[in-house]
């Protein structure tokens, strides 16, 4: 194996169609106008020498390093920043050039330290390697005279150094923050020979904007700023290329390794959906994979209050095995079930749902998107046809209008969060519907044109009004309407929203929403060309979450905005594989590509190839679970790869119900929340450890590859399979790739699907069968994949979580940018420099009036539970709103989220809480004894 070297064309490759023909050393080149002397260049494999050009940026032209001569043309111009022009003749080796690039470089290195041998990029620079490029042998200048090779080093960035004394000041990180990442916290401080890179105002790159997103250091041409695992390892001299097993971006990593140590995460280019950038739990968070809290061995007890015993696989396995038989002859073949995980493999997910259904005989499966996403796949899938996203993230690109709606993408989906800033540095109008004032609402050279602060549970009302004004003030697209949607739907839905009660003033009153900005923000979407939606949790954890996604999916029928590029309803997923974990058929109701377990056709099909008869009935959804486990009816769960006790609403109930199973198996990389209540543990693997496939929010299938053993001896499919084998239902895999042909063997949108294809398109969308053997990345082109799209009426139903003397305030929550999710993998990495408990964010007027301070602890009481955080004051909410992360085990903000849930699907109501807040003199009862037993758990793990 050897590192995997992407080109680096110098400057980014040109758009136009036209081409343009032209002559460099003697070869011809025909590439499209607008394309630099130097990528031409490089397309005919002529690497000229440069410094501050790379193709991720725009040419900046500062180092006359690249200079060339144009026949007929005077001077030397610099091939980055000149563009190809039909006929010209260019010399890109010539003595004249020799002697300037020899002269340039002199200077360059003449003040540059000469520690190359014990250089953190030595071998790595393109410094040094420009001075072996251009045959500098000598420096005539020296190297006494007035330099910087004495300045210092800032390390308190967590993942990498800034070393001043190295840096040529190539503006590359500059351009880098701005241009790639959207941040801008970098600039050239001083003049002329005292030019130099800081962050912010001159301070440490820790206390500065920076959010370590990492663009800087990757496009950093020398060390100064480098990744400290560089020096602490070394330089890598392998890679594979994988993907992020972060969030439902998907982004594609090269995994640089020195034998089985990571050096470092570099983003790949050719990832399909970050286009080479990364945010800082991809780039730099995967140090949890290799933290010293990983359970390696199985684990089993009899009791979940005896201490574990450390077992052979062999011995937890059976024990499982024996105990699920044992429950089932006891209490019923449906008296036990389990759940996937979105954070697992494509491959994995499916053999969990495999072997409840065949190996358990039931349909008691279901997944994390329950409480995530699961409005999304019924809404999109009852009015358009498929339970997905209808774009890839290059169509963002094509935007003219971006309305978001209850979604976060800096800190949620960063990297597309970077990839829209750059859209709307470019010009696109921006429309956010949020109760929140979330980054994008005001962030560097971005204003958003409309900021609806609605009241969190309002969003039927509000894109409901959306809809009154497109119907009333004659905005919709009608020739759109009445060539792909069904015209009666349409016309009764055009006759429901127009109804004076859905207008934006009625609505006004309990939406909080200034009419006038909801109407200006209906006509900006349906009138402001490409028109994209892109939603978060924010739409469908609410107790009408599928109602919400049902009104945007209607929103966009109604203005043509769906089945073109640029256009589109786009669910922002939340985990890694949230989309595949949902196809994968972890649904209690649907077998894998949302076939529906009734289905006699659909169901003898897999009965032909699993070789056993399945249950007709749907199973056991997860609130179901744990109502049925606390009547003393569901008595064994096996849970992969999921904390459901951290992250599952009303945590009181879900914790009653996890001390009532009989039988609990965990399988993760620590010993989570809800393994407190296990009886068996088993090791789980990290993505680095694993082969297999995530589907990200695009319905892009991508590979994840294995680049060291399994810490644990086993990837999860393999513990999977054993468990399945235990409980007499043979699985005899050699390899996740023969998964995936089982999974594509029975499942039509995947037919097309398999390892070797992956390989060579590096990422598929889905379907990808013989209608589309290369994938399909806009849906609906031409015709809804249902037939005719289809309106649906969606009255607004006040949720029961109500506010009142009691409980005066609404308490929403969401995620913050350095942690991810129950924090199980961000808490074990530097990230918690950034974020090292959950916060409760109140405006000052509510802070006020309870007498609560900046810093101050606070309890916070729902009709749930209660819980206690320290309280930030913020603009960033309204007065009458409070808003909490939920990352740390110790606050367990789901202790007051209550059980009410979205209406067609369960998802539970997590962003409407009606809450009170007082002061405190610091953590609760349950918290402190909720600590004592987690201690006790890892301390007994751990002897
Ligand atoms: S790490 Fe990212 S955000 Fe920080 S300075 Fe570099 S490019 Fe900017
Ligand atoms: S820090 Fe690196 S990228 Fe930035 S100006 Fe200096 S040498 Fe160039
Ligand atoms: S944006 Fe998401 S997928 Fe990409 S690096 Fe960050 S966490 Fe990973
Ligand atoms: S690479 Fe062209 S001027 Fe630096």
């Amino acid at each position: 194996m050897s590192l995997v070297h992407e080109i680096d064309y110098g400057t980014p490759a040109s758009k136009s169609e036209k081409l343009v023909t032209l002559t460099i050393d003697g070869m011809t080149v025909q590439v499209p106008e607008g394309t630099s002397i130097m990528r031409a260049a490089m397309e005919v494999g002529n690497q000229i020498p440069k410094l501050c050009a790379t193709d991720m940026l725009d040419a900046f032209g500062s180092c006359r390093l690249c200079l060339v001569e144009i026949e007929g043309r005077n001077g030397t111009p610099a091939s980055c920043t000149t563009p190809v022009a039909d006929g010209i003749v260019v010399k890109t080796q010539t003595e004249r050039l020799k002697k300037i690039r020899k002269g340039v470089m002199e200077l360059y290195i003449s003040d540059h330290p000469l520690d190359c041998l014990t250089c953190s990029a030595n071998g790595d620079c393109e410094l040094q390697d420009m001075a072996g490029v251009v045959g500098l042998r000598d420096v005539r200048y020296g190297y006494e005279g007035e330099n910087h090779t004495k300045l210092g080093k800032d390390e308190s960035n967590p993942y990498f150094t800034y070393e001043k004394s190295k840096c040529i000041v190539c503006n590359r990180c500059v351009r880098a923050c701005e241009e790639v990442q959207g941040t801008f916290a970098l600039t050239i401080s001083g003049r002329g020979f005292d030019s130099r890179v800081s962050p912010g105002m001159d301070e440490s790159f820790l206390s500065s904007e920076c959010v370590s997103c990492g663009a800087c250091v990757q496009s950093c041409p020398t060390a100064t700023l480098n990744e400290k695992a560089m020096y602490n390892i070394g330089t890598p001299e392998h890679s594979v290329v994988t993907t992020c097993a972060y969030c439902g971006v998907g982004c594609t990593f090269k995994a640089e390794m020195r034998g089985d140590e990571l050096v470092r995460m570099v983003p790949y280019k050719d990832g399909k959906a970050n286009r080479g950038h990364s945010c800082v739990k991809g780039r730099f968070a995967y140090g949890y994979a290799v933290h010293q809290d990983r359970i390696l061995k199985p684990m089993i007890r009899s009791s979940i209050h005896e201490p574990w015993k450390e077992v052979s696989y062999e011995e937890a396995i059976a024990y499982a095995a024996s105990e699920f038989k044992r429950i089932q002859e006891k209490y019923g073949k449906r008296s036990v079930g389990g759940i996937t995980s979105s954070r697992c493999t494509n491959e994995e997910t499916y053999l969990v749902q495999k072997l409840i259904r065949g190996g358990f005989g039931n349909n008691n499966v279901d997944t994390c998107a329950r409480v995530c996403h699961s409005p999304t796949g019924y809404g999109l899938s009852v009015t358009y046809g498929t339970s997905a996203g209808t774009q890839d993230f290059d169509s963002v690109e094509a935007s003219d209008v971006v309305l978001i709606i209850g979604a976060n993408p800096t800190d949620g989906h960063p990297v597309f969060g970077s990839r829209l800033k750059k859209r709307l540095r470019q010009g696109a109008k921006l429309i956010v519907v949020d109760p929140r004032r979330t980054d994008v609402v005001r962030s560097p050279h971005i204003e958003a044109a409309y900021h609806l602060p609605l009241r969190p549970g309002t969003n039927v009302a509000i894109v409901t009004a959306m809809a009154h004004v497109i119907v009333t003030e004659g905005l919709v697209n009608e020739q759109f309407v009445r060539e792909r949607c069904d015209w009666e739907e349409f016309q009764e839905w055009a006759a429901f929203v127009a109804e004076e009660r859905h207008s934006p003033e009625a609505v006004e009153k309990y939406t909080g929403v200034p009419a006038d900005a909801v109407r200006g923000a209906a006509r900006l979407y349906a009138t402001g060309g490409n028109g994209a939606i892109y939603y978060g949790l924010g739409v469908t954890e609410h107790s009408q979450g599928s109602t919400t996604v049902i009104a945007i999916a209607n929103l966009a029928m109604a203005t043509g905005n769906i089945g073109r590029n640029g256009v589109g309803v786009n669910p922002l997923r939340g985990q890694n594989n949230v989309q595949g974990s949902c196809d994968m058929g972890s649904f209690p109701h649907e077998l894998p590509g949302y076939r529906h377990i009734s289905d006699d056709a659909t169901r003898a099909s897999f009965e032909a190839l699993w070789g056993v008869g399945l249950d007709d009935e749907p199973g056991l959804r997860i609130p179901n679970m744990f109502d049925a486990a606390v009547e003393g009816t569901y008595k064994g769960m096996y849970v992969q790869g999921e904390d459901i006790l951290q992250s599952d609403p009303d945590t009181k109930h879900v914790s009653a119900g996890l001390a009532a199973l009989e039988c609990l198996v965990v399988q993760d990389l620590f010993l989570n929340e809800t393994a407190n209540y296990a009886h068996v543990f088993l090791p789980g693997c990290s993505f680095l450890e694993k082969d297999g496939t995530f589907t990200n929010a695009e319905r892009r299938i991508q590979r994840i590859r294995k680049v060291m053993a399994p810490k644990n001896g086993y990837a999860d499919w393999e513990v999977t399979q054993m468990l399945s084998n235990a409980l007499g239902f043979p699985m005899t895999y050699s390899h996740p790739g023969e998964i995936m042909d089982e999974i594509a063997a029975l499942t039509p949108s995947f037919a097309g699907v398999n390892y070797k294809l992956l390989d060579e398109m590096g990422s598929v969308q889905w379907p990808c069968n013989e209608k589309a053997p290369e994938g399909t990345p806009i849906m609906h082109i031409g015709g809804f994949v249902r037939g005719k799209g289809k309106f649906m009426l969606t009255e607004y139903v006040p949720t029961d979580e109500k506010t009142g003397p009691r409980f005066p305030l609404l308490l929403t929550t969401g995620r913050i940018l350095s942690q991810y999710n129950v924090g199980a993998q961000t808490r074990r990495t530097e990230n918690v420099v950034w974020h090292p408990e959950d916060v409760l964010e109140i405006h000052a007027h509510d802070a006020e009036v309870r007498g609560i301070r900046d810093g101050d602890f606070v309890k916070l009481d729902s009709r749930a539970g209660s819980t206690s955080l320290r309280a930030v004051i913020s603009d960033r909410v309204a007065p009458g709103v409070v808003y909490t992360t939920f990352h740390h085990p110790v606050t367990q903000a789901n202790v007051v989220t209550t059980d009410y849930s979205d209406w067609a699907t369960n998802c539970p109501e997590y962003k409407v809480t009606a809450v009170q807040v007082s002061p405190s003199n610091g953590p609760t009862q349950w918290q402190e004894e909720y600590e004592n037993l987690s201690r006790t758990s890892r301390r007994i793990a751990a002897e």
